[in-house]
Parts: C-alpha cells; structure tokens; sequence
C-alpha cells in the first residue's frame, strides 16, 4: 500500500504518489473565476487512474523518456509520468483553458510539463516522432472521435511511436476504436480495475505499434 501523506489543507488529495486538486480547493476556484475549460477538461478524471496503475504494472515508462498526452486536461497522468518515472512529458489539449489547471498541479507536484494547444486531428507524424510512448485518458467520447483518434494511431505507426494507450470508462466510440485499431494492429484490449484514490474499473487500450 502507498505511504500515506499528511495533506495540508482540505479539497487535496493523494493518488499513485502524486497529490492533485480537488473542484472546491480555494486555488482552484480562484483560476475558474478567469478559465473556464469548456470540451470536459474540468477536473482528474478516472481514466487517469486506471492508466497510472497500468504503467506501474508495466513498468513501461523510464528516465528521460519522451512521452506525449493527448487531451491531457488538468494533467495527472502527465504529472504522473513526471514525478514517478522522470519521463519528459508534453502534455496537449484543444482547449487552452486546462493549462492554468495543469500548471498548478505540476507546481504543486514540483514537476515541469511542456503544454502545447492542439487538437488530436492536427498532430503531425514529425511530431509524433519525437516520442516513444502516446496516451490519452478518457478522449473517446464521441462517435468521430472515433475516426479521429483511429487515423492518429496510423501516423503514430508511421512516425515510429512505439507504444499508444487509451484508458477509458468504456464508452461505445472507445470500443469501436478498439475494434479497428486491434484489426489492423498489434495490442490488446485489458479490462483494468485501480483502487487509487477508490476503486474504478475499466479499459486500457495498449497497442504495441512496433
Ligand atoms: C474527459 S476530458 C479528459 C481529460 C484528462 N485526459 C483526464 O483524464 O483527466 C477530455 C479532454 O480532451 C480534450 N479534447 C477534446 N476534444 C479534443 C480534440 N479534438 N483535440 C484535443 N483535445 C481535445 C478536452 O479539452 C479535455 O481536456
């Protein structure tokens, strides 16, 4: 079981050894007053957790390693690739009204992440060839996200990705992603429970694109 922390103040709490923040904690609410994150980007969500834990079972991630999220909102997953592996991590979103957020909790996390504003359907395969891990949690929740994302894990193949993950509640356009990314890719689709910071159940897809 993990260390348990002392937490300084309420609405804070501690997951896979990072803290983050809750909607009521004070510094928070005072960035809402000014942003207002407005395609979901509006708390952690649980997807998040469910892929923490599954790159803790893997050990998949290591020092320096180069790793890209997509839809990364308020960060944990990021924040976490930083603080527990030392990954350099590029953390981008369409809205640019989750950075504030994101940038709070890596403060808080003592961890720097590069942020980029971008939508899934404009990264290029140059850029996707910067980075040897690409993942996104909970991003699959509407019907073209579907293509999109699918079309993304193509040039991901072609830029030399070698692995992409998707963590998800398991929502319908997830599992039709799933379907035709595992007809056409190496992978696997991994039903993956975390009880971090409670229990959650849900999916992981990992292809291994190389
Ligand atoms: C449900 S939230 C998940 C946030 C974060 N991954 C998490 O698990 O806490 C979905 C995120 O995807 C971003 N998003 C939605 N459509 C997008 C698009 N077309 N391109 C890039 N980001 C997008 C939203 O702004 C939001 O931050």
């Amino acid at each position: 079981m993990p260390e348990l922390q002392e937490l300084p103040e309420s609405h804070i709490f501690q997951t896979y050894g990072i803290v983050l923040l809750e909607n009521k904690h004070r510094l928070v609410k005072k960035l809402k007053r000014h942003y207002t994150p407005s395609i979901h980007g509006h708390k952690a969500w649980n997807s998040s957790f469910l892929l923490m834990d599954y790159f803790l079972h893997t050990k998949l991630l290591n020092k320096q390693q180069r790793v890209l999220e997509l839809g990364c909102g308020w960060g944990p997953t990021s924040i976490f690739c930083a603080h527990h592996a030392g990954c350099q991590v590029t953390g981008t979103d369409r809205d640019e009204d989750v950075f504030p957020f994101l940038e709070l909790q890596a403060s808080m996390n003592q961890v720097e992440i590069t942020t980029q504003t971008i939508s899934f359907e404009k990264i290029t395969k140059n850029m996707l060839s910067e980075y040897s891990i690409v993942f996104g949690t909970d991003i699959c929740f509407w019907d073209d996200l579907s293509r999109i994302h699918y079309n993304l894990i193509n040039r991901a193949k072609q830029a030399g990705v070698k692995h992409l993950l998707l963590a998800d509640p398991g929502r319908q356009p997830f599992f039709d992603l799933a379907e035709k990314a595992l007809a056409r890719h190496d992978g696997d689709l991994h039903q993956w429970y975390c009880n971090e910071p409670e229990y959650f159940d849900g999916f992981i897809l990992h292809l291994n694109l190389q």
